[in-house]
């Protein structure tokens, strides 16, 4: 870790001394780190501006999610929910992180019943009746960045996918539940872990969840399988997603090599996802995109 003089201006951006600002804290994470633990770097740390900054952009994905959630039904196509996620985007002034990021090409994910992520939207695709759906949106406003993600029924769905939905909701806020400064990543992956496999279903192992904000992706890697007490620290000022992604059959997965962006399941059961954007505070965490 990088640290100034005593006497210097403290990292955080607070223009007060080191030594009467973040010393201690800082210390705090090294003897963590000296006793072997993973340890945040400063610039995973969001100052007080920033963090005002990214729940602006935080605004604007709620309101599309709460907009496609009014709208979405069996009938329309995938390529309406990227209509309806551009036009409230841009009228909002942010603009859809998902568009041209390493080459994707539409504004959201639409991920339906077996796809476990990365669905693209296409007018050829049109929700029907028992499907449950994905929507992954994420939104950059003033160089910030939101990424969250809500799962649909359409329609009257069957029961097992019906509890697909919810057991994935539900351990999203068992993992939440964890989230707390000097905890550990693994203490939330071990909640998500746990509340999925006593149902009967299994997390996906090779996609995570990650750190947000000033970037679209940026460490650490969040994954759901974990054990208490390992993992990176967290501590005050960190920023990343819970998006666990739960399949109803085994865990294995595939990415589709017709459109190379596609996942979806081995053995072809439905996969759920909710994804959140959490924030840990002085005194737990606060969920800032859902
Ligand atoms: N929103 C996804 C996430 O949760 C990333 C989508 S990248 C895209 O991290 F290119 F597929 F849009
Ligand atoms: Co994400």
């Amino acid at each position: 870790m990088n640290r100034p003089g005593r006497n210097d201006t403290c990292w955080c951006g607070s223009g007060k001394k080191y030594k009467q600002c973040h010393l201690a804290f800082d210390q705090k994470i090294e003897d963590f780190e000296r006793r072997g633990y993973l340890v945040p770097d400063h610039k995973l740390l969001k100052t007080p501006a920033q963090i005002e900054k990214i729940k602006a952009s935080c605004k604007v994905n709620i309101a599309v999610l709460d907009y496609v959630e009014q709208h979405i039904r069996a009938g329309i196509s995938t390529e309406e929910i990227n209509d309806w996620v551009n036009k409230i985007t841009y009228d909002m002034g942010a603009v859809p992180a998902d568009l041209n990021y390493e080459g994707y090409p539409k504004s959201v994910c639409t991920s339906i019943n077996e796809q476990v992520c990365h669905g693209i939207p296409s007018k050829d695709i049109i929700l029907k009746d028992g499907d449950i759906i994905n929507v992954d949106c994420s939104s950059i406003l003033d160089g910030y960045f939101s990424d969250s993600s809500r799962m649909f029924c359409i329609g009257e769905v069957s029961p097992e996918k019906k509890k697909l939905v919810d057991v994935t909701k539900e351990a999203v806020y068992k993992g939440l539940e964890q989230v707390k400064p000097w905890g550990f990543m693994g203490d939330m992956a071990e909640a998500v872990q746990k509340h999925v496999e006593s149902n009967g279903f299994n997390v996906v192992r090779e996609i995570g969840g990650h750190g947000v904000g000033l970037e679209f992706h940026e460490d650490p890697w969040v994954g759901y399988r974990g054990r208490r007490g390992t993992g990176m620290l967290l501590v005050p000022g960190m920023m990343f997603t819970i998006e666990p992604m739960v399949n109803m059959g085994r865990a294995d997965v595939y990415t589709s090599d017709g459109d190379n962006w596609a996942v979806y399941t081995e053995d072809g059961l439905p996969s759920a996802q909710w994804e959140i954007q959490v924030l840990v505070t002085e005194d737990g965490h606060e969920v800032l995109s859902w």
